[in-house]
């Protein structure tokens, strides 16, 4: 059997046309920095109400998260509901609830409005248990979702091909294409009179009156500025002590026999996620999960193959056709991080945190974040702030997460010298060895090429730690990511580790 591509469904296919790098200096109104769907979204919003928007994006439109996601449109994330209203209580859990489904009544109505042709169709979604013991939990997720005034009730039965004690089913959501969606954003945002700069990496930013923006290919001034860079590129409230970095893996295996019609996510663990996606070729099944905390797992190959294996039981798998993975920063207390930049910021904004339902969490941010420059109310800002302070809801996981940040710094500076050297590695295998008299981190490609390049994390000095399956150095910290020449794939980190060979 033909191995699976190493890309998403969306990201298979010619890539859109390239806008050009930011040419040197600029001057705009709002600068946004990131080319995925909050940053496109909040630019459209904005362009479309008048203001003149750059955006620059450090790679290509829609490449990074967003063309990697599993593309569900739902304020259905997961079994979340209960517990937001125990952390944050009702009022915050019905404004994110509101807010998700506000962004999937705007996608909805852009879609058919700007005529975008990205596979859009509506499905019901499904969060379901298999035990028995668990139908109470569904049963009171239910509950709570409904009386927030989400589309939500308890069902016995769903289009799955193996049964399910019980499922919270959310009615009127949709699934789509992420990357041809952004791509049709784009399109009008450029017709919106916005400037887009690809290939422009943000390195500072200067807050003052107005904004510098700096980047590889000149200064953006701006009097506002928007960091919508997944993980914000600019870190000045210690997003990366509030939001751990969860890595998680897809696969879409075409399948005998119907795809399941609905968008199912399993509430226990392991979790499972599963929707179809239209293909020119036929319906593709699309199986996700297995995540974990970046660069905290070694045999990442292994993850895709608890996929495949759960593929297989469920469905009569004909083949493996793709294999992808993402990061998404969660934040500790289920909440994402939309608002001002640092408390005292003026006119400068960050949106992260999305938990891996970047669709319509990244969309409502975006909403937030435009009515924010326009000086509007809006009445989800204050559930999702990113300068909030609620101990009660995050401190638990925060000091967990941050107790294991802090066994790593210790275990990363006791650690033993490495027994392989690395002439050592065979071909596609990365390790940190030794080499001359260094500690390293070495890969050695196909091709039998070897390279070395410092295994420091340059955001605060963990160890990396190599990711089999993306061929990438990840930081076990806060999640930083690094290619095998050590140019930097994710951050928090913006400076490249130092090539040693
Ligand atoms: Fe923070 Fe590596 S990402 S130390």
């Amino acid at each position: 059997m033909a191995a699976p591509k190493a890309t998403s469904p969306w990201l298979d296919r010619e890539p859109a046309a390239e806008h050009p790098p930011l040419a040197g200096d600029t001057r705009t109104e709002v600068a946004v920095v990131g080319g995925g769907i909050a940053g496109l979204t909040v630019a459209l919003l904005l362009a479309e109400g008048g203001r003149q928007v750059t955006l620059i994006e450090m790679d290509r439109l829609g490449r990074g998260a967003t063309g990697y996601t599993t593309a569900k449109v739902t304020s259905q994330h997961g079994m979340l509901y209960d517990s937001l209203v125990s952390k944050h209580g009702e009022e915050k859990a019905r404004a994110y609830g509101q807010a998700n489904q506000a962004a999937l009544a705007l996608m909805a109505r852009w879609v058919e409005e700007r005529g975008i042709d990205c596979a859009w169709r509506r499905r019901e979604a499904y969060a379901y248990v298999l035990s028995g013991s668990q139908t109470s939990q569904a049963a009171a997720e239910a509950e709570t979702a409904a009386r927030l005034g989400l589309p939500a009730r308890l069902v016995h039965d769903t289009p799955l091909p193996y049964p399910v004690a019980a499922a919270v089913r959310f009615d009127d959501q949709a699934e789509f294409d992420a990357y041809a969606y952004v791509i049709g954003l784009a399109r009008d945002l450029a017709a919106a009179g916005a400037t887009i700069a690809e290939r422009t990496r943000a390195t500072g930013l200067d807050e003052g009156s107005p904004h510098r923006v700096e980047t590889d290919r000149g200064t953006l001034t701006a009097d506002h500025v928007i960091v919508a860079s997944h993980y914000p590129y600019v870190d000045r409230t210690l997003v990366f002590a509030r939001a751990a970095p969860q890595r998680s893996y897809s696969i879409a295996a075409r399948i005998r026999g119907p795809v399941p019609e609905g968008m199912f996510i399993s509430a226990e663990g392991p979790t499972r996620s599963l929707r179809g996606a239209p293909r020119p070729d036929g319906e593709l099944l699309l199986v996700g999960g297995e995540g974990h905390k970046v660069g905290q797992e070694s045999d990442t190959s292994a993850r895709y193959r608890a996929l495949e294996e759960f593929a297989r039981e469920h469905f009569d798998v004909e083949s493996l056709e793709y294999r992808w993975s993402t990061q998404d920063p969660v934040p500790a207390d289920g909440m994402p991080l939309v608002g001002r930049l640092t408390p005292i910021s003026k006119r400068s904004y960050m949106a992260t945190g999305f938990s891996k339902w970047g669709m319509t969490n990244g969309t409502a941010a975006a909403m937030v974040l435009a009515d924010a420059v326009q000086g509007r109310d809006n009445p989800w800002a204050g559930a999702l702030d990113s300068n909030r302070l609620r101990p009660r809801a995050s401190m638990p996981k925060l000091v967990q997460e941050n107790v294991n940040v802090g066994w790593h710094f210790v275990a990363d500076r006791v650690r033993q010298r490495p027994s392989r050297s690395l002439d050592e590695l065979a071909p596609g295998e990365g390790d940190i060895v030794r080499h001359d008299g260094d500690t390293v981190a070495g890969y050695r490609d196909e091709e039998g090429r070897l390279t070395a390049v410092s295994p420091t994390c340059t955001h605060l000095g963990c160890r990396v730690a190599w990711n089999d399956a993306e061929r990438s150095w990840d930081c076990p910290c806060h999640g930083s990511r690094f290619a095998p020449d050590g140019a930097v794939i994710e951050g928090p980190a913006v400076t490249n580790l130092e090539r040693k060979v």
